[in-house]
């Protein structure tokens, strides 16, 4: 049997690391939305991962929908052109929408989707992105809640694909480059 984990030129945020990172977040989200029940945003398909252990660290009521963008192709780089795939299924029109994502790497997916939910008419908008990589960002996105910075390399795992491959691992690594070159 062929173990994909051996297309990893070293793992980045172990399995552990990112259950206890999403437990730290949910601790300031339950805190920041205590008068509130927040709508989660689950950003497909890259997210699911992220919202899927998240929500499960909340302890407060909350309620979850699901946007399919997509600013990538087959590529290994952000087109900056965003397309709704799936839209959200719930009025967003004064409730307070927290985005859920795996990653902001230029910040144009977001950057889209933040104006996009708040022309909706939504009392807030806020993101949480587990991987931010700084060095990539060509737009600057305000984002509430980040899991970690991590260095402009190409990473998979844990809900981050490349070419629809590699989402199921649990750990964040790096692909090694005979892969996609
Ligand atoms: C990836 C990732 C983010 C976005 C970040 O999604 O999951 O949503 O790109 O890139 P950006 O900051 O440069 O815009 P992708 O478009 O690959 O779709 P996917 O989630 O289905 O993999
Ligand atoms: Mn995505
Ligand atoms: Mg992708």
């Amino acid at each position: 049997v062929e173990d994909i984990r051996a297309d990893l030129t070293e793992v980045l945020i172990t399995e552990e690391e990112i259950h206890a990172k999403l437990a730290e977040l949910a601790r300031r989200v339950e805190a920041d939305y205590a008068d509130t029940t927040p709508l989660l945003v689950g950003v497909l398909k890259g997210a699911v991962m992220v919202m899927a252990d998240f929500a499960r660290e909340l302890r407060i009521h909350i309620d979850m929908d699901w946007m399919a963008v997509s600013s990538y192709g087959a590529g290994t780089e952000s087109s900056g052109v965003v397309r709704i795939l799936k839209d959200l299924d719930t009025d967003i029109a004064g409730r307070d929408v927290l985005i859920v994502e795996d990653i902001i790497d230029s910040g144009l997916t977001l950057s889209w989707l933040l104006q996009n939910l708040r022309s909706r008419g939504a009392k807030s908008v806020k993101i949480l992105a587990l991987l931010r990589k700084p060095e990539s960002i060509k737009v600057d996105v305000d984002v509430a809640y980040v899991g970690f910075d991590i260095p402009p390399a190409f990473v998979v795992g844990y809900g981050l694909d490349f070419a629809e491959r590699y989402r199921n691992l649990r750990a964040i690594g790096v692909l090694a480059p005979h892969v996609y070159e």
